[in-house]
């Protein structure tokens, strides 16, 4: 099952991706976790090193290219040689960042070259997880093609629920068969939640609460793969459960 956390900028796709990541690494389950932000924020949260992104290796074969190492055709084929080369793996998880392309225009090449990854590799992992760009380009470019449920995420604000309705919208039309829910995040107090529930259409499948363990764990840059069990990691874990992804 390929899963896809997508929300607005800021409301916790990188922190429920994280907590993700680690019930996967204790499930034992081969899984591999994608950072599909160029931000790179999964990975920084992950505390993991990738050592080459996926956008590093593609300008790499770029240069050889340029420089007449290389054969122009092979760049069209060497999909699976670009994510084998960016390929961190930790025991039952391989993570793969996407990286950030410094020249304007080359975003769109980086979403084919992960779309094409997305898909060769969900095949071959019992579990995919992707920590999505905010907003709603990487699914109306089809780079979620390949997607099985589409995990919304917000806070309590009108404008990150509204997001998440766009992209529901958005990603109903490109992957109509991915199911789709919505986690509200960051919820203080229960009449919070009641209020985004009886205000959106969204199934909402999960209610994560305002977490202290979270924050010292993001202020203090401490590997999630190290979070103790706290209100939002199993409330994290009870909404990937209920969206089938967890068992
Ligand atoms: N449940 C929570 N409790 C406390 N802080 C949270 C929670 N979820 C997210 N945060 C904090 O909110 C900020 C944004 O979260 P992040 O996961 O980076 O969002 P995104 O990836 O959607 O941009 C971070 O500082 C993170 O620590
Ligand atoms: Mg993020």
């Amino acid at each position: 099952m390929i899963l896809a956390v997508c929300g607005k900028g800021g409301v916790g796709k990188t922190t429920v991706s994280a907590i993700g990541a680690k019930a996967l690494a204790a499930s034992g389950v081969k899984a591999l976790i994608v950072d599909a932000d160029p931000a790179a924020g999964l990975a920084m949260a992950l505390g993991i090193e990738p050592k080459r992104t996926l956008n590093d290796v593609r300008k790499a074969i770029i240069e050889e290219v340029k420089a007449g190492r290389r054969d122009e055709r092979d760049l069209a084929v060497s999909v699976d040689y670009l994510v084998a080369e960016a390929l961190t793996e930790r025991d039952n998880l391989a993570f793969l960042s996407i990286g950030r392309p410094e020249d304007v225009g080359c975003y769109c090449k980086v979403n084919v070259i992960l779309k094409d990854a997305i898909e060769m590799l969900g095949g071959m992992f019992g579990a995919t997880l992707i920590d999505a760009e905010a907003g709603i380009e990487q699914v109306n470019r089809k780079v979620m093609g390949a997607v099985d449920y589409v995990l919304l995420v917000s806070d309590t604000s009108a404008k990150a629920v509204r997001v998440a309705e766009t992209i529901r919208d958005v990603s109903g039309r490109m992957i109509p068969d991915a199911g789709a829910g919505l986690l509200v995040n960051r919820v203080r107090e229960p009449a919070e939640a009641d209020r985004v529930e009886s205000n959106t259409s969204l199934e909402v499948i999960g209610r994560v609460p305002e977490d202290d363990t979270v924050r010292e764990f993001d202020a203090g840059q401490k590997s999630f793969f190290d979070l103790p069990e706290c209100p939002a990691s199993i409330a994290v874990e009870g909404t990937l459960t209920a969206a089938g992804f967890l068992s």
